[in-house]
């Protein structure tokens, strides 16, 4: 169920070499959630209303990356829980916050000489029964706009062809949400199309990406670049307007994956 978000309370958080302005309310514990700022661990995700405590906290700790880069619920429950947490200051609405057992997280890093820090994650249910293949995505804000929601988003879609099916992410989406999305399955299925024959059925995509039939019906459709022909949905575009999308996608900051250095077998 979604709860109507309430009033922002803390307004500013401080973590590793940021310091970030808030968007939403986030339901942290008291006394924290009445804090204008919250100083944030960086590696821990562990959060201090004094600068001073987290600094005695950073001493001590010598974690200088999460745990894992795949994060299992059930096994860091504190560390997803505060991954949620920090999350809702971003998200407009969400239901999840204590609740991490049934999720992995996958937690994306900038790595230098210091370790590793977080710039952003996504969330998948370890058994979705509407295959879902993402619960939940953040980027923060200072490292948005550089290509890494595409690349986590990207990533789901890897996991999904490893399990051998289609996948959607959760909905909602926030406007953010949708722009992304959408910006990727354009991209996804032009590149499928230009591969193959050009004269691809919406199964044909849907296979090939991970991405469900439906989705490319919507994607295509906005680009107007479907036909109903035989009681099928039949994209039939020529290589030249395929390129001429292409190439206006050309500026999009694209992290590539390497798909052989992806050991992964699904959660059982
Ligand atoms: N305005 C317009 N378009 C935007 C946008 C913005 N502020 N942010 C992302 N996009 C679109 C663009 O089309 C971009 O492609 P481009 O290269 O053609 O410009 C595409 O999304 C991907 O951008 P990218 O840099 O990979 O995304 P990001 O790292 O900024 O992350 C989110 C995208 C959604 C994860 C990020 O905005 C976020 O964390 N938002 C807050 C949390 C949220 O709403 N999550 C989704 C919940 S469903
Ligand atoms: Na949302």
């Amino acid at each position: 169920h979604q709860e109507k978000t309430k009033v922002k309370n803390i307004q500013v958080i401080e973590m590793g070499q940021f310091e970030m302005d808030t968007w939403y309310y986030s339901p942290y514990p008291e006394p924290y959630s009445q804090q204008n700022k919250l100083y944030i661990c960086e590696f821990t995700l562990k959060y201090f209303a004094k600068e001073k405590t987290l600094l005695r906290h950073m001493a001590k700790n010598t974690l200088k990356h999460p745990p894992v880069f795949e994060v299992d619920g059930s096994k860091h429950k504190i560390y997803c829980q505060n991954l949620c947490l920090l999350a809702k200051l971003f998200l407009d609405h969400k239901t999840l916050y204590y609740d991490v057992d049934p999720f992995l997280f996958y937690v994306l890093c900038e790595r230098d000489d210091e370790g590793f820090h977080v710039v952003g994650y996504f969330s998948k249910e370890k058994h979705s029964s509407e295959n879902y293949n993402l619960a939940c995505i953040l980027t923060l804000p200072p490292h948005q706009r550089k290509g890494y929601g595409r690349f986590l988003i990207a990533f789901s879609y890897e996991l999904s062809r490893k399990e051998g099916r289609s996948g959607t992410p959760e909905r909602p989406l926030s406007d953010l949400g949708m722009v992304s999305y959408r910006s990727y399955w354009t991209r996804a299925i032009l590149e499928a199309l230009r591969g193959n024959r050009h004269l691809m059925s919406v199964r044909e995509i849907s296979d090939e990406t991970g991405i469900r039939t439906d989705d490319v019906i919507k994607t295509m459709d906005f680009l107007h670049l479907i036909r109903y022909w035989k009681g099928d949905h039949i994209l039939c575009v020529g290589p030249k307007v395929i390129q001429e999308h292409l190439d206006n996608l050309a500026h999009q900051k694209t992290i590539f994956i390497d798909t052989f250095r992806l050991h992964w077998t699904p959660y059982t």
